[in-house]
């Protein structure tokens, strides 16, 4: 008999995530908690309990026989969630609350990167809006300021010129634009280069690396307009070489997992480095302590062993295998509501959409209206596709979507478009 397997989420990342287990032969049943009803037009299954509430996700886990839970968002996890469920006696994938500080906190990564000399942006941390302003006018534009803790990618500044960055300051400091995630903001130096994430999976100072990818974090085309939690992406990076991802892995993730051992918060699940390859080598501008939404979305699809035999084996000790359809590209285009990231427009009708065995729609912030589902938040749902390369994958995906009516939502025309020039 297969596995039975709880996934924690709600959102396309989370649909992934559970989709790939599905169609993992030592996986019988995947259920979402609480998940989105677009997740079961896969015959997934959901459970309408809040990731905040540990107490009855852990009877739930008791009662219903699952094997293990696989933690998909940062927040549960930031919050204890595996600790919790460890405490209860039941095995879930995911960092502790302690090795999840290095999302959690900028300047929990920020240090531990600098006390084992990790590439990374110089920075400083400020709770003072006069100081920070002043080195702000002292250091000038480009600069980047960042909310320090969770703000869900949106936390973000690139100010390309000194205005913008005391706008930014003004906002975390005066206006509290980020709540408590602004009590401390974080300057840092601007980094130029191409933008990649490696993702890994994480077992104390062992970890496998997957394939690399690139989000799309500005909302409009072109990369204007404000930073979103990501409105597309593609994998593999060809224009990012095997030495920059092999760089990556030894002067970054390796030297990474090896200090959180060392310092006491070792970590397990899953590593998101998001990387930008400058002159000098690729350095880091953040950790995430989960899967990346939406670079899960493309990656995961190029997985041809078994998801849950691996993540098993490595929650109970053994060695996972993790073998990789490296000959296609696959590619994947946001539809987000109207108004996303600052000013939300809910209620868009979603349509149909048909794809093929290469293609996969994964759903977001969607909910069960009258006549079908309709859009519940900022980021609505993906189409991803498969194919040869960037460039055909890029023509599919566009094909389906432009196709559709798409009222009431918008989407980014040139994801994948830094890969074919
Ligand atoms: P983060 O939430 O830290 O990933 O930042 C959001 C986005 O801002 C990143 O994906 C980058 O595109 C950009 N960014 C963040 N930090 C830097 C930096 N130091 N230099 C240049 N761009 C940055
Ligand atoms: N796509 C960026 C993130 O997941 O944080």
């Amino acid at each position: 008999m297969g596995m039975k397997v709880l996934v924690i989420g709600s959102g396309a990342r989370e649909h992934a995530i559970a989709h790939t287990l599905m169609r993992a032969d030592s996986v019988d049943e995947v259920t979402v908690a609480p998940g989105n009803p677009g997740m079961r037009l896969d015959g997934i299954r959901t459970t309408e309990l809040s990731t905040s509430n540990h107490a009855a996700l852990i009877d739930f886990v008791k009662n219903n026989g699952y094997d293990w839970v696989f933690v998909g968002p940062e927040v549960p996890l930031i919050e204890g969630i595996v600790d919790d469920f460890a405490d209860a006696g039941i095995k879930a994938f995911g960092p502790s609350r302690a090795a999840a500080q290095i999302e959690g906190s900028k300047d929990f990564a920020k240090q531990l990167m600098i006390r084992h000399g990790i590439p990374t942006a110089g920075y400083h941390t400020f709770e003072d809006l006069d100081l920070a302003e002043t080195y702000v006018r002292e250091h000038g534009a480009p600069i980047v300021i960042k909310a320090d803790g969770l703000a869900a990618g949106k936390g973000v500044t690139v100010a390309m010129d000194v205005e913008t960055a005391m706008r930014a300051l003004r906002d975390i400091f005066v206006d509290h634009r980020f709540g408590s995630a602004g009590a401390k903001v974080v300057i840092e130096e601007f980094l130029e280069g191409q933008e990649f994430s490696l993702m890994s999976f994480v077992r104390g100072a062992d970890f496998w690396p997957m394939p690399i990818s690139q989000d799309h974090k500005r909302a409009y085309d072109a990369d204007k307009g404000p930073n979103t939690g990501g409105m597309g992406a593609y994998s593999p990076v060809p224009q990012i070489g095997r030495d920059v991802v092999d760089a990556a892995i030894e002067t970054i993730v390796r030297p990474t997992v090896q200090a959180m051992v060392d310092d006491g918060t070792p970590f397990t699940g899953i590593l998101y480095a998001g990387l930008i390859a400058t002159v000098d080598g690729p350095k880091v501008i953040e950790f995430n302590a989960r899967f990346g939404d939406p670079e899960t979305e493309v990656v995961l699809p190029q997985l041809t062993s078994d998801l849950g035999e691996s993540i098993d084996a490595l929650l109970h000790g053994g060695t996972p295998t993790f073998t990789w359809n490296t000959s296609d590209a696959t590619l994947g285009v946001v539809l987000a509501s109207d108004g996303y990231p600052t000013n939300v427009v809910k209620g868009a009708a979603i349509p149909r959409i048909d794809v093929d065995a290469n293609s996969h729609v994964y759903y977001a912030g969607v909910a069960q209206g009258d006549d079908g589902l309709i859009a519940s938040s900022g980021r609505v749902l993906l189409v991803e596709c498969s194919a040869p390369d960037i460039r055909q994958a890029q023509r599919k995906v566009y094909g389906i979507i432009d196709g559709l009516d798409t009222t009431g939502m918008f989407y980014r025309h040139d994801i994948g478009a830094k890969a074919l020039k």
